[in-house]
Formats: structure tokens, sequence, C-alpha cells
């Protein structure tokens, strides 16, 4: 097809048939697609002309991902990165990610402020493709309060402002990602609301079964019946984070320790060989009794 005015050919329309083929993310699928979609909108973005064509029809600049401890959050936020990259060095574009954490935070009164300027003017010189992730954002800009000291409102108050800009077409070409598991100060709330995803975390059994395979990876062939494992983790509603955690117990568990003091000071490589020539099946009782015990110890408060 030839562009009238140009002479310019378009290429075809596949762009979307380009997906993250080894996303280690279960679930959360509106948190990836709505990032994916962010991260090609700035894509477009022409450096040395300063202009994208995607300001011309509009897109989210910010994007607030609210969900339960350990849901997923970042995994989703590195997924869609890793796709990110992966499709900008086939078009031979750079993206530059930059983690706005609490690292800002200046030992010095009132500077803290500064630092959290100097980084979106980064941003809003528009000399390239940029990605801003503020995780846990409420760790990082507390709520408006009585008891606020002035550091943190100077804080709050010139996120707020910077945040407003971001608004602005032309000013810079970057999202901004914000992750929490609380509620937030109204305003910056607002300002990072473009687009709210809710991350649910993993739901059906299909999510389970990959988080433990990924978790497993050598030790899977040894759980007896993986889809059952998943149906406990399910039912139990386990976070993906916990059903990592009680994957590190399960295959600690699958291997047998042999007490033959020989065996720390082999190769690496014997040492494996000799760990894997012992692993053996773990039974579907124990498997749902180290879920319990996860599950008991997580709950256990003390006093
Ligand atoms: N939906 C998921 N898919 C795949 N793995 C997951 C998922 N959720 C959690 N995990 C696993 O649990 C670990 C913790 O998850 P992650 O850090 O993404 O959660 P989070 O929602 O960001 O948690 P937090 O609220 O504490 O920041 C990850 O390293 C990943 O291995
Ligand atoms: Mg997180």
């Amino acid at each position: 097809m030839k562009l009238a005015c140009s002479g310019e050919s378009l290429p075809e329309q596949n762009m979307h048939s380009y997906i993250c083929a080894d996303s280690e993310l279960a679930g959360n699928e509106n948190v990836f697609s709505a990032l994916k979609r962010g991260i090609e909108c700035i894509l477009f973005y022409d450096a040395k002309a300063k202009t994208n064509v995607m300001n011309d029809y509009g897109f989210p600049k910010t994007y607030l991902i609210k969900g339960a401890p350990g849901c997923g959050k970042t995994t989703a936020i590195k997924s869609a990165v890793k796709h990110g990259r992966e499709f900008s060095a086939r078009i031979g574009k750079t993206i530059f990610v930059t983690n706005i954490g609490n690292k800002f935070k200046s030992e010095y009164y009132s500077k803290s402020a500064q630092e959290l300027r100097k980084t979106f003017n980064a941003f809003f010189s528009g000399s390239q493709i940029n990605i801003g992730i503020i995780e846990d954002i409420d760790t990082v800009f507390s709520r408006r309060n009585d008891l606020m000291n002035a550091e943190d409102s100077a804080n709050l108050g010139e996120a707020l402002n910077l945040l407003e800009g971001v608004e602005t077409v032309n000013l810079g070409n970057y999202i901004v990602i914000a992750t929490t598991n609380n509620s937030l100060d109204t305003a910056l709330e607002q300002r990072l609301g473009e687009c709210i995803l809710e991350a649910k975390g993993p739901e059906t059994l299909e999510h389970y079964e990959k988080i433990l395979k990924i978790n497993l990876n050598g030790t899977a062939k040894f759980v007896p019946d993986m889809r059952k494992a998943a149906y406990i983790a399910m039912q139990k509603k386990l976070s993906g984070r916990d059903v990592k955690n009680i994957c590190k117990t399960l295959a600690s568990e699958i291997i047998c320790l042999d007490a033959n003091p020989e065996i720390y000071s082999l190769s690496m490589a014997k040492q494996k060989q000799f760990l894997e020539s012992g692993f053996a099946k773990i039974s579907d009782e124990r498997i749902m009794g180290i879920i319990e015990e996860y599950e008991k110890q997580k709950t256990f408060k003390n006093g």
C-alpha cells in the first residue's frame, strides 16, 4: 500500500500479533496488556523531532496498579517492560526505565523535592523514551494529615505539581507506572489514575499451575499431581508470592540431603549430580501439610 502524499509504503498491520512468549506472569492480563499498549504508544516517539503521532489521538500517561500484597503487580510491570525492551530492540529504539523510589529522599532537609524534580525534568526534556516506575507509592508519598512533617509535605506537593505536567502534550515522552496495596492521598490518586488497573493475581487452575511450574523448575516432575497441587492453592486463594514461597519448601524437601560431609567439598556440578540422583517424589499429603503449615505461620502473631 502507498501513502498518497509521501510515497512511503506502509507495513502490514501485524504489530499486535507480537506477544511476550516467555512471560513469567500468571493472570493479571488486564495489567499486562494496558502497560504493553502504553509502552507501544511511547515507542512511536521521534526523539529528534520531539514528536509522537500518538499524542494526536491520546493515550494514558499514568498507570496506577492496585492489588493485594504478592499478587504480581511488580511481576506484571517486569513482563511489560521486558516486552517493551524486546519490541524496542526490533524497531531500533531504546527505552529508559527509572525507578522513582525512596532513593530520591535526601538526607538534607528540603533537597528531596529538588531531587524528584530533577528526575521528572529529565523526562520533560523529551530527549528519550522513558518509563518512570514508582513501586509501593504509598510508602514514598504519605497521605496528607495533621502529623505530616514538612519534608513529606513538600515531597507530596512537588509530586502533585510534577504529575500535573504529565498531562501536558509534547512535554517529553514517557509513562509513569505506580503500584500500591493501600489507599493514597486523593489528589495523588487522581493524578496517577488516568488508567487504574486492578491486579487480581492468579485466579484459574492454569494460573496456579504456571506459577508452580515456574518456581519448582527442576523439581516439578517430582510433584506427583501438579494439577491437584494447583487446585489446592486455588481453593485456598493463595497469592503468587505464597505459592512461590511454598515451592521453595517443597523443592527443599524433594532434595534428599545426605549427611555425608564429603559432598560439601565437591564441585558444584558433582554436587548437583549427587543431589539429583536422590530426588524423590513427594506425597500429596505432604504437599497439603506444607501448605497448611505455611498458612499457619503466616497468621501467627507474637504475644
Ligand atoms: N500473578 C503472578 N504470576 C506469576 N508470579 C507471581 C504472580 N504473583 C506473584 N508471583 C510471584 O511472587 C513474587 C512476588 O510477586 P510480586 O513482587 O510481583 O508481587 P507484588 O504484587 O508486587 O507484591 P507487593 O505488594 O509486596 O509489592 C514474584 O517474584 C513472583 O515470583
Ligand atoms: Mg511489588
